[in-house]
C-alpha cells in the first residue's frame, strides 16, 4: 500500500498511540508524515517517547495540511476540539476526520467542523495494541466510498475491520469496544477456578487466556455456530455438561448479554456532556 500524506492524531493517549504505531509499523504512513497531539505540555515528551512519532500541544499546527485527522480524545473533549479547529479556519482545506470517540455522532462532528469537513466514525478496541483488534467504521453524510476505504486502511493493520450503518455504533461500542474488559474478568475468573483446584496462578492464567483465544479462533476459522462447537466438547454424562448446567443456574448467558446491552446504553450518552 502506498504511504499516506500527512496524518494528524488528535489525542495521543492509549488508543491514539496504538493507532499511530500500527500505521507506522504497517507502512501506511511514514513517521515524517505523522504528528500527534496531547492536551498537557508535560504529556508531550512521554507521549512522543512511547508513540515513536512527534507530538505537540498545538492542534491547529498538527492538522495544517493533513489529509486525514484521527480524533482520539475522550468523547466529551471531541466536539469542543473540532469546533475550535473550525473557528480557527484550520479545517478549511477539507480533510477527512476519522473519529473514534464513543457516542459522538457523525452529524454532530459535521456540524462542529463546518461544511468542508468529511467525517467517518470508527469504533476500535484495545486489542489493536497487539494487532488483534476489532474495528467497525461508518460514514457520515459527506463521506465517500473512498473515505471509508481510507479509514479501513488505517485500522486493517490492527486487526479485523467491518463496515456497518451508524445506527449500530452504540451496540458495537457495547460489544467489541467494551468487550475486552468483560473477557479479562472472565479470564481472571477461570484462572481463579484453576487456582482453587490447585494450579499455580501464572499457569492458570496462561491456560485460561489461551483457552479463550483458542475458542475464539475456532469460531472465526471454522465459521461454525458457537453452540455446535460447545456440543462437541459436551460428552453425555460428562464433566462439561455438568459444569454448563451450573453456569446456566448462575444465569451466565443473560448476565453477559445484559452487560453488552448496558454498555451500549451508556455509550449512547457519552458524547453529550461538553467540557
Ligand atoms: N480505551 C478503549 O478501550 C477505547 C476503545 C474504543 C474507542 N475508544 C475511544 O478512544 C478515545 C480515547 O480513549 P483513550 O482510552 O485512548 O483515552 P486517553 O488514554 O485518556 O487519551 C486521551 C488523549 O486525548 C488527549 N487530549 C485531551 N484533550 C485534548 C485536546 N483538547 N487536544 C489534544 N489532545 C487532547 C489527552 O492528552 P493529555 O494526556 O495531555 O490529557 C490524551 O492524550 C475515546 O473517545 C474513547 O471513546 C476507547
Amino acid at each position: 500500500m502506498s504511504s499516506m500524506s500527512k496524518v494528524a492524531i488528535l489525542g495521543t493517549g492509549t488508543m491514539g498511540r496504538a493507532l499511530g504505531k500500527g500505521l507506522l509499523n504497517s507502512g501506511v504512513v511514514d513517521a515524517s508524515h505523522l504528528v500527534g497531539t496531547v492536551k498537557h505540555e508535560h504529556e508531550v515528551a512521554p507521549a512522543a517517547d512511547s508513540a515513536g512519532f512527534s507530538v505537540t500541544t498545538d492542534n491547529d499546527e498538527a492538522v495544517r495540511g493533513a489529509g486525514v485527522i484521527l480524533l482520539c480524545t475522550k468523547p466529551r473533549a471531541a466536539l469542543p476540539l473540532v469546533r475550535s479547529l473550525a473557528e480557527a479556519g484550520s479545517l478549511s482545506h477539507g480533510p477527512l476526520l476519522v473519529s473514534i470517540a464513543a457516542g459522538v455522532s457523525t452529524a454532530d462532528l459535521e456540524e462542529a467542523g463546518g461544511e468542508a469537513l468529511r467525517v467517518v466514525r470508527a469504533m476500535p478496541n484495545t486489542p489493536c495494541l497487539v494487532q488483534e483488534g476489532m474495528t467497525v467504521v461508518c460514514g457520515g453524510s459527506r463521506s465517500s466510498v473512498d473515505d471509508l476505504s481510507t479509514a479501513e486502511s488505517l485500522f486493517r493493520p490492527l486487526g479485523r475491520v467491518r463496515r456497518l450503518d451508524e445506527e449500530h455504533m452504540d451496540a458495537v461500542t457495547g460489544l467489541s469496544g467494551s468487550g475486552p474488559a468483560f473477557l479479562y474478568v472472565i479470564i481472571e475468573a477461570l484462572s481463579e477456578g484453576g487456582v482453587m483446584t490447585g494450579l499455580p496462578r501464572d499457569v492458570a492464567t496462561e491456560m485460561a487466556a489461551q483457552t479463550v483465544r483458542g475458542a475464539a479462533s475456532m469460531v472465526l476459522e471454522t465459521g461454525r455456530h458457537p453452540a455446535a462447537l460447545k456440543d462437541d466438547v459436551t460428552t453425555p454424562a460428562g464433566c462439561t455438561i455438568s459444569a454448563l448446567l451450573s453456569l446456566e443456574d448462575g444465569r451466565l448467558r443473560s448476565v453477559l448479554a445484559r452487560g453488552v446491552q448496558e454498555a451500549a446504553r451508556a455509550a449512547a450518552g457519552l458524547g453529550e456532556s461538553v467540557d
